[in-house]
């Protein structure tokens, strides 16, 4: 039989690394394709490591370009899909839609009806094939604060997996929950939900969406929140929390996240959706007084010496007030679970950006796109 050809998508940002690594390392009779167009957030540095191992290939190519997505799928005979590829930045889709629709909307759809031409005209068909789309939480919208009477919020509550947890509210977003997208990034995304959808529903293509909480660790681009507090931090620069501080969301370690992908990539049922997170609630301004505690600490810097940065800006428009995932379908089916604790996760975190300065340095600066001349030429 010949070798399992899995394409990911968008393999060279933040999470898409670290599901190319997992699958590189721990299938290597898989031979796995990246397929990046290398936007300001993709960066080759991010799998530097692996960059040389024979099961690895990399392609730079946009999504949108439905011809050379045919081509790429057909002459290395693509059986699988997981794609991560998207413009992911709330900030950016407010000040720019149309790039988020192009790329999020039309270039999901470029891969749907990739997949569906080219494995169609195959003699087996859609039969071992598996489109695999990775999502957001953002798509249901935001979640109030109610809380049981005379409760002070976080309170602990008890999850239908059994779980117990802090929360900032009584509901949570599960896999039936009404898609109520407020901002243009969630509107995109939610709109490419549908159409992986209906590409199941009207053509049997097999498919799987999951839709995963805020992720957090190495390799993140310092423009969200995590990173870019952690570097403004770490050079005593403010530290920009919008509105109040109070919105919450809920927080999982990005290897964790990986994981949850692996498992579902080969054990999730065709057509059916799965929540990922890890009930873990945090307000954001909590976050920011752990980042200055932790950065502070390991800096050898007295503990909260920095909470002078904080400094209360706009608030950002349409900003959802709160998220939480409740991933039980997903622990009791597939049995999942995440493995690290927030605490530690934070600890990894900021250690890993404090060691490496220098690659936050050229991801801001711009000069990681030499890592392509270097490793690829001109391709
Ligand atoms: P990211 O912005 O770090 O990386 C996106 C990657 O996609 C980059 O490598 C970029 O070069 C590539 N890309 C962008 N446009 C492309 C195009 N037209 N053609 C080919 N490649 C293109 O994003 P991320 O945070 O790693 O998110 C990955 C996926 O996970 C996204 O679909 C996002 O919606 C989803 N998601 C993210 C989070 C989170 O907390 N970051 C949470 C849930 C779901
Ligand atoms: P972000 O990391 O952009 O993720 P998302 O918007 O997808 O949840 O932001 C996380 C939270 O932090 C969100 O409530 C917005 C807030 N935030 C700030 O307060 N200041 C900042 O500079 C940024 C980037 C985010």
């Amino acid at each position: 039989m010949s070798k399992r050809t899995i394409m990911i998508t968008g393999g060279s940002g933040f999470i898409g690394s670290h599901v190319v690594r997992l699958f590189v390392k721990k299938y290597p009779e898989y031979r796995i394709l990246n397929v990046d167009k290398l936007t300001y957030a993709g960066n080759l540095a991010n799998l530097k490591d692996i960059g040389n191992s024979p099961n690895y290939m990399f392609v730079r190519a946009d999504i949108c370009d439905y011809e050379r997505i045919k081509g790429i799928m057909e002459g290395n005979c693509v059986d699988g899909i997981i794609h991560l590829a998207a413009e992911s930045h709330v900030d950016r889709s407010i000040l720019d839609p149309f790039t988020f629709a192009r790329t999020n909307v039309m270039g999901t759809l470029s891969l749907l009806q990739s997949a569906k031409e080219v494995w169609g005209s195959r003699p087996e068909g859609f039969e071992g094939k598996m489109f695999y789309h990775i999502s957001t939480d953002e798509v249901y919208g935001a979640l109030a604060m109610t809380r049981p009477e005379g409760v002070e919020p976080p309170f602990r509550t008890k999850a239908s997996s059994g779980t117990h947890h802090l929360a900032y509210g009584e509901d949570f977003f599960r896999e039936s929950t009404r898609y109520s997208p407020h901002s243009p990034y969630s509107a995109s995304k939610a709109s490419s939900d549908h159409f992986v959808r209906s590409f199941h529903d009207t053509y049997g293509l097999p498919a799987i969406v999951t839709n995963c909480s805020n992720n957090y660790g190495p390799y993140q681009f310092p423009e969200k929140l995590i990173p870019l507090f952690i570097n403004n931090i770490r050079h005593r620069k403010p530290l920009p929390v919008y509105g109040k501080g109070e919105n919450v969301r809920d927080w999982l370690y990005v290897e964790d996240h990986a994981k949850a992908i692996d498992l579902i990539f080969h054990n999730g049922r065709p057509g059916d959706t799965y929540n990922i997170g890890g009930f873990n609630e945090w307000k954001n301004i909590d976050i920011v007084r752990t980042l200055i505690r932790t950065v502070d600490r390991q800096l050898g810097r007295r503990e909260g010496e920095d909470d002078g940065l904080i400094t209360y800006v706009k608030d950002r428009a349409g900003h959802d007030l709160r998220y939480a995932i409740d991933s039980t379908k997903l622990q009791k089916e597939l049995g999942w679970e995440p493995a690290l604790q927030f605490e530690e996760g934070i600890d990894r975190t900021v250690r890993w950006y404090l060691e490496n300065q220098e690659w936050l340095d050229s991801v801001t600066s711009g000069d990681y796109m030499k890592y392509y001349d270097e490793m690829y030429g001109n391709r």
